[in-house]
């Protein structure tokens, strides 16, 4: 995997004399590539000298220069411009550091998405008195940018329902939970709707109350021996048959 390139710039004194727990003066520079086209071709890179917030100097890629706003940062600029061979490696920043920068970033993180794992689980069962909770879980999804909503019916439910916020896990995934209270009514769907930009498509997936997770795995493990058992007595049947049929064609 690439790796992205470092900016080279002129280093003027890095100051910062405290004077006091909260005071101090500072010296930054800021370095900016600004774009916004996906092939690049409007892409500034700014180089920006600052003395306690105030800018010195800034040097701007279309322009072509620095340009000073003190009358230190004036004379600083007046010399630097004159340094033909350091106005060409400064000029050269936008393509060698920006642009080639851009293009890692744009497929490393831009363009990047991951899909959610969606699980719609119950969170309380409703006792006739009180509505019940489901809970609607995306779970390693990238980027943050995540929309959850709840049909009814295929019908977006907007109240009684409470949302987190996107949580990142710390390993540059991130998982939302989504809450609905409702009181269950026989023949009523209901789904939970993810849209992220990992899937064109929204997702959708529709909750079954009938069958509660702890169930499913009886019923899978169920279903299995039965299937078995049905196979078994078929071999059984089908060896019996051939059996007697045998027998009834050897002349006695
Ligand atoms: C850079 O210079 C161009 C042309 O003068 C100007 O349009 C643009 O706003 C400048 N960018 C910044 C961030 O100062």
């Amino acid at each position: 995997m690439s790796l992205p390139k470092l900016l080279s710039f002129h280093l003027i004194i890095l100051l910062s004399a405290f004077t006091g727990a909260a005071n101090g003066y500072y010296h930054s520079t800021l370095n900016e590539c600004i774009y916004s086209s996906s092939d690049h071709s409007d892409m500034v890179y700014i180089q920006g000298y600052y003395y306690n917030k105030f800018m010195d100097i800034q040097f701007n890629s279309t322009l072509g220069e620095f340009v000073g706003f003190t009358e230190y940062g004036v004379r600083t600029a007046e010399s630097w411009n004159k340094d033909t061979a350091y106005m060409q490696q400064v000029r050269e920043e936008v393509n060698r550091v920006c642009k080639y920068n851009a293009e890692l970033l744009d497929s490393a993180v831009r363009d990047k998405t991951e899909k959610p794992n969606i699980k719609v689980s119950s969170v309380k069962e409703s006792d006739g008195k009180h509505p019940a909770v489901l809970m609607c879980s995306a779970y390693r999804f990238y980027p943050q940018k995540i929309k959850v909503t709840w049909l009814k019916n295929n019908v977006p439910e907007t109240t009684d329902v409470t949302s987190t916020e996107e949580m990142p896990n710390g390993d540059w995934y991130y998982q939302i939970h989504s809450h609905l209270e409702y009181t269950p009514k026989s023949g009523e769907k209901i789904s939970c709707m993810v849209e992220h930009a990992s899937s064109t498509q929204p997702m959708i997936v529709d909750w079954n109350p009938a069958i509660k997770e702890s169930e499913r795995n009886k019923i899978a493990i169920g279903a299995s021996a039965l299937v078995l058992g049905i196979i078994i007595a078929a071999a059984g049947l089908i060896y019996y048959k051939k059996k007697s049929a045998g027998r009834i064609l050897v002349p006695h």
